[in-house]
């Protein structure tokens, strides 16, 4: 396994943008979020040739496995409030893990604490320890930019960059993350050079089909099942190792999430994935595991099904036959 890189002292040209949702921080690095980061000047460029997409082009299907994630006595605080209080919990690689828990429970500040977008936020911090396999997120050597390449994320909202074609959209992170991986060697920047990278993660997305034809037309332009996937493919593009997605069918139609499901089961055989929902018949039918969090602390974890049916914590019980949250 190559060793972390050490840190960088500047990352990618990127700028900041006021965030559309006060809930996800203002960054001063690279997120794959366009709330958080200022369109590239590629851009603008001219339009890339349309990709050969005959078979003997086609590039082959990632099959690495992705890595397991593992919390260490985690804690995050907002100022002076600690939110998460001392979370010890493994997301296991090849695997689906489901986060449950009422609104205010810390979900989503758990989740942003993995890829570092948690001490963007001013006054916000984080303790303990996060592990990429055997590599420490936190450690003080590690390069930020880099652990958000190998560790993705998917917000509740579609939120490919307006501006910008399909084609663009999935290109813009091989862009600001060039050289900044984790794992593995450098990327081009040539539009040429991504554009198997950008088919790939389109088709692992279960969107070339529907946008083959319309790459160089604007991601705005989707549906919003079509953007969401647009948006994962965005985070696939760069090959990542874990993606955290974060509610990211609540503002979708039963259909597009279904869609989102299915891609989900097919992905994770390569890339570890940490799901926040509201939705409990969501987590039964895409995780493997799922945790029960209540008010920053984890109150169990266990294989899905008996945490909907034989749940060890009564508080769990409660929760997941709708008895609060
Ligand atoms: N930027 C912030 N500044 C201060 N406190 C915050 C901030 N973001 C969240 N909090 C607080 O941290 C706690 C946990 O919030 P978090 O958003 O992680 O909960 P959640 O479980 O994701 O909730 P929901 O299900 O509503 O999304 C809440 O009390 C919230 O008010
Ligand atoms: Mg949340």
């Amino acid at each position: 396994m190559t060793p972390l890189p050490p840190s960088t002292a500047a990352g990618p040209a990127v700028g900041h943008s006021p965030p559309l949702d006060a809930e996800i921080p203002t960054p001063r690095t690279v997120a794959m979020d366009p709330d958080e980061i200022a369109e590239p000047r590629q851009a603008r460029a001219p339009a890339p040739p349309r990709p050969d997409v005959s078979a003997a082009t086609r590039p082959p299907a990632l099959t690495k496995p992705g890595l397991a994630v593992r919390l260490r006595g985690l804690r995050a605080f907002y100022g002076e409030a600690e939110q998460v209080k001392g979370v010890d919990l493994e997301f296991r690689a090849g695997e689906v893990t489901a986060i449950i828990g009422p609104s205010g429970c810390g979900k989503s500040t758990m989740v942003r604490c993995i890829n570092r977008m948690h001490e963007e936020i001013p006054g916000a911090r984080a303790e303990g320890q996060v592990l990429l396999d055997d590599f420490d997120v936190y450690d003080p050597s590690v390069d930020v930019v880099a652990v958000r390449r190998a560790i993705g994320m998917v917000f509740q909202k579609p939120n490919p960059f307006p501006t910008m074609s399909v084609f663009d959209n999935v290109a813009a992170g091989l862009r600001l993350t060039a050289g900044r991986s984790l794992i593995g060697g450098r990327r081009s920047r040539s539009q040429a050079a991504q554009q198997p990278q950008v088919e790939a993660a389109l088709r692992s997305a279960g969107l070339w089909d529907e946008v083959s034809d319309r790459l160089h037309e604007p991601g705005s332009g989707l549906s919003g099942g079509q953007q969401q996937r647009l948006c994962i493919a965005r985070s696939l593009a760069v090959d990542p190792e874990v993606i955290l997605m974060d509610e990211p069918c609540s503002a979708l139609d039963p259909i597009a999430t279904l869609k989102i499901e299915e891609l989900i089961d097919q992905l994770k055989a390569r890339v570890t994935i940490v799901i926040v929902t509201h939705n409990m018949q969501q987590a039964a039918r895409v995780a493997d595991r799922t945790a029960f969090m209540l008010d920053g602390r984890l109150v169990e974890v266990g294989p899905t099904d008996e945490i909907f049916t034989t749940p060890s914590d009564p508080r769990t019980e409660e929760y997941v036959t709708g008895k609060f949250g």
